[in-house]
């Protein structure tokens, strides 16, 4: 998430900070703030774009060889002005940026209050730089060892700079999780998120790796060790993109990347939220809407396009775990239908943006007809985040792409918890089930980053469709909503007219379509209803249809009849959309590359829809 750059040499650094924080813009974010030392340590920041923080700091001290600076993409806190980074310790002596998620701040957070101090921000972040002071000064130790000693206090992903009043020749950087990367140049050193603030002046870069903390000072001393104190050699490479590859992680396309992202995402949506052995599901943000989950008759769930097929397995989720029933409604259709909602029903609202105007507008419906609403949002502080009771961030970090990839699985991650949780509570699932399924889910991540490896395939089968004017998607069960995205996915970058459908109503109308033009995706598991769905694929090949299946690993049955196969690895009937939805991702953007269509930025469309 987001983006951090730092600057320790000869030159003037805030040029070099700000630029820097320019070139990581397309990360997407909320808020920047910069620290300096002239003098003494200034922090400047603003929420908002950097332009707005070059406003502010028009007229004020910018001078100094030593700074960090950073974008914020909010994940504890809403973006304002208290809760950007840079974040002070309490003495002032201290400053840090941080991207990632602490997920132990709370008990962290506590111990300092009760220790008497106070924090000035709602942040995970000011807990960390708190910790490091108390430490230094509790333990007598230099700085770079208590930031050692907190980052082994700390759960959690990071990337974080330290910058100190009291020694303006010193950097402290440590990552896990989150990447850093150090550019050596000529007696100075730049730290940045990425290589994008760095290229321009050096190409000799080190990446650190998780654990590893690098003390950085002048005269090109530079020392990397782990948290565990072990010294590392540091391993110097040069880098040899351009800059637009960087900006895109190396990626052609945002979309594509964010694809990528995913093994990385769906772990962040679960952070601290799920420990498989202890048999732990914990949502914070709702944790005070449980009861009223558990009591609800009925739980509504209320989203547009891509949010609105998490929603559906959402519905699969809570009815087939929980045995809660759940009615799925689009946000457009909900709020002027004048729906029957009851005081004791839940509405969950689905939203990526939060902003969406539809979802919005149900929100204020369902609100007024007395109703408890939770919100699924990816952008904290957004208007749907603030109108909603409660609810759970997906912290699937900013998505790019106008078509929605990553932010539906983080979707349905959550989802998933919060039906297993509201399943532990009722009971409805026995001790040993239940902790199967978390142990399953806790795999999901590594289980994506093997189904991301199918692209030879996934392109032998665009080069063969790309020209075509039509697509089927059929599923049944959780894997019905799958079909659907699928479909939305390849409409809206490739143009190409495509249907997802339940695949048991093919014959009821859609396979009139079917002759030797028309391809049939299927999303086809060895779960469920698998027999069931042999037999739709087997009307659809006695009318000559072509059938591109995702099948497990193993499969025989479904992939002698298929004229293609993606294989997806084996896993519980409920977590299979996680995996089957990425080959279908890939497969709609290696068609609309095909096609030449502009796959970030796909004609007619709106990252966040706030018209109705
Ligand atoms: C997804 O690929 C779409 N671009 C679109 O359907 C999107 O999911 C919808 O507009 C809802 O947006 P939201 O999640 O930000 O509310
Ligand atoms: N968790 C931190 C916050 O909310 C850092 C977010 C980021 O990565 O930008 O402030």
């Amino acid at each position: 998430m987001c983006g951090i750059v730092g600057y320790l040499g000869q030159k003037e650094a805030y040029p070099i900070l700000i630029k820097g924080l320019h070139r990581l813009e397309y990360r997407g974010y909320d808020s920047a703030g910069i620290a300096l030392i002239n003098g003494g340590l200034n922090v400047y920041k603003r929420k908002g774009k950097v332009a707005e923080l070059e406003a502010f700091v028009k007229g004020k001290d910018i001078s100094g060889p030593i700074g960090i600076a950073h974008t914020r993409w909010a994940t504890h806190g809403e973006p304002t002005d208290e809760n950007a980074h840079p974040h002070m310790s309490q003495s002032k002596e201290l400053s840090l940026i941080h991207n990632g998620i602490i997920e132990n701040y709370d008990v962290l957070r506590n111990e300092l209050i009760n220790r008497g101090y106070t924090f000035n921000s709602h942040t995970d972040t000011e807990v960390l730089v708190y910790l490091i002071e108390d430490i230094q000064k509790n333990e007598g130790v230099e700085l770079s060892e208590a930031v050692r000693i907190a980052l082994n206090q700390v759960i959690g992903a990071y990337a974080i700079v330290i910058l100190s009043k009291n020694d303006p020749d010193t950097l402290i950087a440590a990552k896990k999780g989150s990447p850093l990367v150090i550019g050596i140049g000529e007696d100075e050193f730049f730290i940045a998120s990425d290589a994008t603030p760095i290229v321009e002046y050096t190409k000799e870069v080190v990446y650190l790796n998780d654990e590893e903390m690098a003390v950085i000072r002048r005269n090109n001393d530079l020392r990397i060790k782990t948290i565990k104190n072990q010294d590392k050699t540091p391993y110097i490479q040069t880098l040899e993109m351009n800059l637009s590859q960087l900006e895109k992680g190396g990626f052609e396309h945002f979309m594509l990347k964010e694809i990528y992202e995913q093994p990385r995402s769906i772990m962040d949506s679960m952070r601290g939220r799920l420990n498989a052995k202890k048999g732990i599901v914990s949502l914070g943000g709702i944790i005070d809407y449980e009861q009223k989950m558990v009591a609800a008759n009925r739980i509504i769930i209320i989203a547009c396009g891509t949010s609105w097929h998490a929603g559906l397995v959402g519905e699969y989720l809570f009815e087939d775990l929980a045995r809660t029933p759940v009615e799925v409604e689009y946000a457009s259709e909900f709020r002027y239908r004048n729906p029957v909602i009851y005081e004791n029903d839940v509405v969950i609202a689905i939203s990526q943006s939060g902003e969406t105007a539809d979802t919005l507008a149900a929100i204020e419906l369902a609100r007024s007809k007395g109703a408890t609403i939770l919100g699924i949002c990816n952008v904290v502080g957004s208007s749907i985040a603030r109108a909603t009771d409660a609810g759970s961030y997906t912290h699937a970090g900013p998505e790019i792409g106008v078509a929605s990839t990553k932010a539906f699985t983080a979707q349905v991650t959550v989802l998933t918890l919060m039906a297993l949780r509201i399943a532990q509570l009722k009971g409805t699932l026995s001790k040993s089930r239940f902790q199967q399924i978390l142990f399953e889910l806790e795999s999901i991540p590594e289980k994506v980053e093997k189904t991301l490896k199918v692209s030879k395939r996934v392109i032998t089968i665009a080069e063969e469709f790309c020209q075509v004017r039509n697509f089927l998607y059929l599923g049944r069960g959780y894997n019905f909503p799958v079909a659907l995205e699928g479909a939305l996915k390849l409409k809206e970058i490739s143009y190409i007219h495509a249907e997802g459908y339940p695949a048991a109503e093919m014959k009821h109308g859609p396979i009139a379509l079917i002759d030797e033009e028309m391809p049939v995706v299927f999303i086809a598991p060895l779960k469920g209803v698998y027999e069931k769905v042999i037999s739709n694929i087997q009307e659809v090949k006695a009318r000559r249809g072509k059938v591109i299946a995702i099948v497990t690993e193993g499969d025989h049955a479904v992939s002698e009849m298929a004229d293609y196969t993606i294989e997806i690895p084996e896993t519980e009937e409920m977590l299979v959309p996680l995996l089957a939805t990425i080959p279908l991702q890939k497969l709609s953007y290696h068609i609309a590359l095909m096609r030449g269509c502009n796959v970030d930025q796909p004609r007619n469309l709106a990252k966040s829809v706030t018209v109705e």
